[in-house]
């Protein structure tokens, strides 16, 4: 579901509204709001009118996604020529690019702000809200880093039926108006692909929802067969850029070449991908983090990428990664505002492991830094203390974005739809 700013209604007449929001007065058709007066607040997309909002709500939804006019002072001629050239669409060098990431002060306010500009620019006021539904915590892998790694014993773990999958998906799409849902779970092939394949079948026969797997290497076949099936996207990470580094991260056998393979016949197969990086891994570089942005602008139509969390029962449970540590938020913010920057229409979302690490404020401030969208979690309160990739996971019920998402309306999953065809022809 999408989400956009706040107007107000200045004046009402032959079912057409004048309405005032940050970027001038329009008019809009009013819809089925027949009661619609001077001085009410309203939601609107493609012209319409969709709902009134309580004034209240509508000034926080307008200072979540207030335009940060951040006037640059003290920043240096190559620092401006940088923004300059992305203004122009002029690739940035990595050289450009390390300037950005190690940006402070004004410079960093600056970038953070030329970034929500880019975003409004392009994408307008449109805010896409997702769903994740974790339906498996079991996992045959061992990545160093994850708490759901098959030698972590300490990990109770759970798998969903396939109704109980279904009805959750069902019940976001249907009760709360979800658009498009991440199906993911550990690599776990207790699910064989026929499985799978019936778990999307079924959601998509009972509900018009974008699907996004996100279920491991699972090889071309089955991604063939879930793609046959209805499944819209992949959510896949690379994880890192750096081959060796891939490498001591992740035992038996894994490579980041097969994971490059699973990204190309991803592209092949015409799916939407959301990929990327973690930031902050023990043994990672500035230099890495520069190979990752250039390596998520080859392959992402979304982004996805968050913050490093030592975990429990995990051998980086303890992990200090002296140089990029400390720095992981600002780091997370700047990446995003990069990536924006170069990639200026994508769909970049503010992860769960951001919000963990930095509390629920990082919020505004990396929607203020060039994200655009949110990815919220619906995995069933019985299930979801169990999903420990990292301990303590953020988690709030999302009242005001579920309530003035723009749910139940058809606009909004045929402007999602054709966004998506869009973005796939480039
Ligand atoms: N901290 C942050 N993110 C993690 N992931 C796995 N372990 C951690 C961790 N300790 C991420 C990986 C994976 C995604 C599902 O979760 O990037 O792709």
């Amino acid at each position: 579901m999408c989400l956009t700013i706040p107007a107000q209604v200045l004046e009402v007449k032959d079912n057409i509204a004048k309405v005032e929001e940050g970027q001038g007065i329009k008019e809009v058709d009013v819809g089925f709001i027949k009661d619609l007066k001077k001085g009410d607040w309203i939601l609107h997309t493609v012209g319409t009118v969709v709902r009134k909002i309580d004034a209240k709500d509508a000034q926080e939804i307008i200072e979540l996604l207030k335009k940060t006019a951040y006037y640059p002072k003290k920043t240096s001629v190559e620092f401006q020529k940088i923004l300059e050239k992305a203004q122009k669409n002029i690739e940035l060098s990595r050289q450009d690019i390390k300037y950005l990431l190690l940006s402070e002060g004004e410079e960093k306010e600056t970038l953070y702000s030329e970034a929500n500009l880019v975003r409004q620019t392009y994408l307008r006021d449109f805010f896409c809200i997702h769903g994740i539904i974790e339906f498996s915590n079991y996992c045959k892998n061992d990545c160093f880093y994850c708490g759901l790694r098959t030698e972590n014993k300490n990990l109770k773990r759970y798998r969903m039926t396939i109704p109980e999958i279904v009805k959750t998906a069902v019940g976001a799409v249907n009760k709360k108006g979800y658009k498009l849902l991440v199906l993911q779970s550990g690599e776990d092939y207790f699910y064989t692909d026929e499985m799978l394949v019936e778990i999307i079948k079924k959601i998509k026969e009972k509900c018009r929802v974008f699907i996004f797997m996100s279920v491991g290497e699972r090889g071309y076949r089955a991604y063939k067969r879930m793609k046959e099936a209805g499944v819209s996207g992949v959510l896949f990470r690379f994880e890192t850029s750096n081959p060796r580094l891939f490498k001591r991260l992740h035992p038996k056998g894994k490579n980041l070449k097969n994971r490059l393979e699973h990204l190309k016949f991803f592209r092949d197969l015409g799916y939407f991908i959301a990929t990327g990086s973690l930031i902050g891994l023990p043994g990672q570089k500035i230099d890495d983090l520069i190979e990752d942005i250039l390596m998520t602008k080859k392959w992402a139509n979304m982004v996805s990428m968050g913050p490093f969390l030592p975990t429990e029962n995990t051998p980086l449970a303890i992990s200090k990664c002296q140089y990029l540590n400390d720095k992981k938020v600002e780091l997370n913010l700047k990446m995003i505002s990069v990536l924006r920057l170069i990639s200026k229409s994508s769909r970049i979302p503010v992860v769960t492991a951001l919000e963990t690490l930095a509390g629920v404020d990082i919020r505004k401030k990396a929607l203020q830094s060039g994200a655009n969208s949110l990815m919220f979690n619906l995995t069933p309160a019985k299930y979801r203390p169990h999903y420990k990739i990292y301990g303590n996971k953020f988690y709030q019920e999302e009242n005001i974005w579920e309530k003035y998402g723009l749910f139940k309306d058809k606009e909004s999953y045929q402007m999602l739809e054709e966004r998506m065809a869009r973005e796939l022809e480039v």
